[in-house]
């Protein structure tokens, strides 16, 4: 099996010769034909990761890759050799989507929907679950509310902009240069440029505000939330009081997929109501390509990677 492994430099190789994964109970072999390239795959290779690799006792070749889309290769209790297939792996424990396989237990996929190819599906599932999981179950986002995210225009604030207005919000968004009327046609009502504003001079109030750039902290975004305004980061920390107990704090940590929101959103995108969005795609040999990509400002979307 091929696939991306970090060696001991902390530089990625693509290697050949990789054991292959053998499916436990409850697990299918899922053949890769897409994986996106997110912030975590750098940081796992950077090592971020790897007291809860060891704490957990995960030994794997393949340590990044979360997002996928492929084809099941073993049958199933709801998937069948041939389905083609879509899902987030565990973020500690799961077999890394930059791999020719992955081994998967059936709750973390869904049907991949049925109008998007295998690279667009690949940017679909953990942008759309974790901002699904922010908005809804920790923001409480409902018909009128107003929602803020900082750094929009990335894998999970396209599908935060859409999800948002799904559930019938107001969406002020935050991004860089030139992305104005590009958010505008994903759904975004106000959007500013943050070289231009500053986040904290903003005079609105938000109900929910989602910080995808890790540099806001409670205390700088409490004056621009309501009285029961939700600050949710995306990496909850203590230096950004994403771990505090304070009541106006949703604590966002989403580790797997989940078969029964994945076919939700699958449907969503088959109605046409939910778009994804590919940056660019690389072949899984032009790697170091993708990988100097994710380091680049301006990019929109997903970068994936496809064999
Ligand atoms: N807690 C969880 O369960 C969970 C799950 C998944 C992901 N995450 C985390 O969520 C975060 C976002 O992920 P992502 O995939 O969306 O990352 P991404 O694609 O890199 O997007 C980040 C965005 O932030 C923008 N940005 C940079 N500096 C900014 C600034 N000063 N003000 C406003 N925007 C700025 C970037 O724009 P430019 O191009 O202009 O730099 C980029 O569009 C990552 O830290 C990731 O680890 C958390």
């Amino acid at each position: 099996m091929k696939g991306l492994i970090v060696e001991s430099n902390k530089q990625f190789a693509l290697k050949d010769n990789l054991a292959p994964p053998i499916p436990e109970q409850d697990e299918v072999l899922v053949r890769i034909k897409s994986a996106s390239v997110n912030p975590y795959d750098a940081e796992s290779a950077a090592g971020r990761f790897d007291e809860y690799f060891a704490e957990y006792g995960v030994d794997k070749d393949v340590q990044s890759g979360l997002e996928f889309s492929g084809i099941v290769e073993s049958d199933g209790k709801r998937f069948k050799r041939g389905d083609q297939v879509f899902g987030y792996v565990n973020m500690i424990t799961g077999w890394k989507s930059h791999a020719e396989f992955i081994a998967i237990n059936e709750d973390y996929m869904a049907l991949m929907p049925t109008h998007v190819d295998f690279s667009q599906a690949a940017a679909i599932p953990l942008g759309s679950l974790t901002t699904l999981v922010a908005l809804q179950d920790l923001g409480q986002l409902k018909t009128g509310m107003k929602l803020l995210i900082n750094g929009a225009a990335g894998g999970l604030g396209l599908q935060g902009i859409q999800i948002a207005k799904l559930l019938g919000a107001h969406v002020t968004a935050i991004a860089g240069d030139s992305q104005t009327e590009y958010l505008q046609s994903y759904g975004a009502d106000k959007v500013y440029d943050y070289n231009r504003t500053n986040i904290k001079e903003l005079t609105e109030k938000f109900d929910v505000i989602l910080d995808l750039t890790n540099i806001q902290t409670l205390a700088a975004m409490k004056p621009l939330l309501t009285p029961n305004g939700i600050f949710i980061p995306a990496e909850p920390s203590q230096e950004n009081g994403g771990e505090s107990e304070d009541t106006q704090v949703g604590y966002l940590m989403v580790m797997h997929g989940n078969f029964e929101q994945l076919t939700r959103i699958a449907n969503w995108v088959d109605e046409g109501k939910l778009k994804a969005t590919v940056d660019k795609e690389f072949k899984f040999t032009d790697y170091l390509e993708a990988f100097s990509r994710l380091q680049q400002k301006g990019r929109r979307g997903r970068i994936v990677l496809s064999w």
